[in-house]
């Protein structure tokens, strides 16, 4: 059941010394979940184990009989509800499973001198008791590590019926052997519950603590300190970087730590900061992907304006009688990475861009007219609808100045209005638009996120969500 919950937390999975970006909370709620999804899992599993042959011996009044126990599989396995609670102490969980029965059957075989003997059995093991306790930990690298420090497993009792063959004459001898198997199984207990933490172990130390994205950007979740456990909760603190895969430039910024508010009632938080999200812009910006030639096909019909010298009459009244009637092409470019910034409720974008407009001739060579600084202020919601992200954003502010100029000096103010009216009729609805569709949440193969809320914070992003686990099997 550990697995669910360790694999669960790496979902939505190098270095020290530096605040966490990302943020992801594991609630009592969520490890009671985990627990009840692993118990039916396990509960599952153990149908399918065949466990070890066990062999000894016995005397009797005419020598030693050694005997083999084969073949044993599960045949009914009563798996009572485990108890898991966080442990502070050891920095992990403790599982205990009290009063587990399991009727077992099998093939049973006696060795005595030249005689063999043989037959089946069928047994029942009562009272089987197992604390566990794990330790989770940070590694060198940042992976998270699981560990076995504490294993107690008890049998209280077995109960053995041999069929077939010279059974009759063994039944009885089996008062004196049941120590020797009780003894047995009991050896097994610990051995198997190592055996399924180092499993786990090797696969979270096999999972990936980066990876690509898209096409541009990676995204580094290392752990970045020990994971906290509290008795009420787990807190894994996660790098949260996203560099330019072609680049892998280090932002000139860094993360500010921030605590994760309590939103009672889930399984799970995540808090994403705004140092995670401003990596992004930052290795789009350091890629070169924040660019745009804009052409006359890119404007609406229905524009009253039109990218072409005549059209530019108004705002530039030279334009037209320098170059008439020729159409232009605008290339944007981000003079800065974009920057994010988180308030209570409101995401605030700042993009800083510089605009280089030339005009077309008609064997294709351009020529060029002037330069724009422009800085555009958005500021938008977030929220999650049908288990999406969505969002909206409107213009705050817009400026726009001459930066160079080819065709003489003029006024930019009409210009700016021009240019702030065309951003909020085409601009502004077009990313709305696409904000509206929404992305969906980071999923796993077989974990779905429900009742999922999330809310802007200062300086981060609070996603508080309950899991549903779909055919684990
Ligand atoms: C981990 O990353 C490597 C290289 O980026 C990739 O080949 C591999 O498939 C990834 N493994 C998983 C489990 O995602
Ligand atoms: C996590 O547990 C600690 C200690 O019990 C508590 O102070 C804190 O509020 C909890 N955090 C959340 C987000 O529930
Ligand atoms: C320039 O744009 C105007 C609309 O603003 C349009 O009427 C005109 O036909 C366009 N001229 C050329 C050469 O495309
Ligand atoms: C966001 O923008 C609004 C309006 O321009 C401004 O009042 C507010 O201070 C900004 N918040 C942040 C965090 O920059
Ligand atoms: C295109 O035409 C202009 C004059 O109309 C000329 O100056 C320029 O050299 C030409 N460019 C090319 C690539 O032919
Ligand atoms: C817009 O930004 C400019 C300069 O960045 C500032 O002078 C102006 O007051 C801002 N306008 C609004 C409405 O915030």
């Amino acid at each position: 059941m550990l697995h669910f919950v360790i694999v669960a937390l790496m979902v939505l999975p190098h270095t020290c010394g530096q605040n966490p970006a990302i943020q992801v909370l594991l609630t009592n709620k969520g490890l009671q979940y985990g627990k009840h999804v692993g118990a039916e899992w396990i509960q599952d599993m153990l149908d399918h184990v065949t466990l070890p042959d066990i062999q000894g011996t016995f005397s009797t009044l005419f020598g030693t009989v050694s005997y083999t126990l084969s073949g044993i599989t599960i045949t009914k396995c009563d798996f009572p509800e485990p108890n898991v609670a966080y442990s502070q102490e050891y920095s992990g969980f403790k599982t205990s499973i009290t009063g587990l029965s399991i009727a077992l059957s099998g093939n049973w075989a006696t060795k005595f001198g030249i005689l063999h003997e043989s037959g089946s059995f069928d047994m029942a093991i009562f009272g089987v008791d197992v604390t566990s306790v794990v330790k989770l930990e940070r590694k060198a690298d940042g992976h998270l590590s699981v560990s076995s420090i504490i294993c107690d497993g008890e049998v209280q009792d077995v109960d053995i019926r041999l069929y077939g063959g010279f059974s009759w004459i063994f039944q009885p001898f089996v008062h004196y052997i049941k120590g020797h198997i009780i003894e047995e199984i009991r050896k097994n207990i610990c051995p198997a519950v190592q055996t399924s933490i180092e499993e786990l172990e090797t696969h979270l130390q096999a999972m990936n603590v980066s990876f690509d994205v898209n096409q541009v950007l990676s995204l580094e979740l290392p752990l970045t300190g020990s994971p906290v456990v509290s008795p009420s909760n787990l807190t894994l603190g996660l790098k949260g970087e996203f560099y330019s895969i072609q680049t892998h430039a280090e932002p000139p910024f860094k993360s500010k730590p921030f605590m994760m508010p309590n939103i009672p009632g889930y399984m799970l938080s995540a808090g994403v900061s705004e140092f995670t999200l401003n990596s992004a812009a930052y290795g789009y910006f350091t890629a070169g992907k924040l660019q745009i030639l804009i052409t006359e096909k890119m404007v609406p019909k229905f524009s009253p304006i039109h990218l072409n010298t005549s059209s530019m009459g108004p705002y530039i009244p030279q334009l037209p009688k320098l170059f008439p009637g020729l159409p232009m092409t605008l290339q944007v470019y981000a003079t800065e990475a974009p920057t994010v910034s988180l308030q209570s409720d409101v995401v605030n974008l700042t993009i800083q861009a510089a605009v280089k407009a030339s005009a077309v001739e008609s064997n294709g060579s351009s020529i060029p007219l002037f330069g724009l600084n422009v800085v555009v202020m958005l500021s938008g919601k977030m929220w999650i609808a049908d288990g999406k992200v969505k969002g909206s954003v409107m213009l705050n502010n817009f400026t726009l100045t001459l930066a160079s100029t080819q065709v003489g000096p003029f006024k930019t103010n009409s210009l700016e209005n021009m240019c702030k009216k065309g951003i909020e009729l085409f601009g502004v609805p077009q990313v709305n638009k696409k904000l509206a569709e929404g992305v969906m949440l980071p999923r796993m193969k077989h974990i779905q996120p429900v009742n999922s809320i999330l809310t802007v914070e200062k300086g981060f992003i609070s996603i508080s969500s309950d899991a549903q686990v779909l055919d684990m099997l």
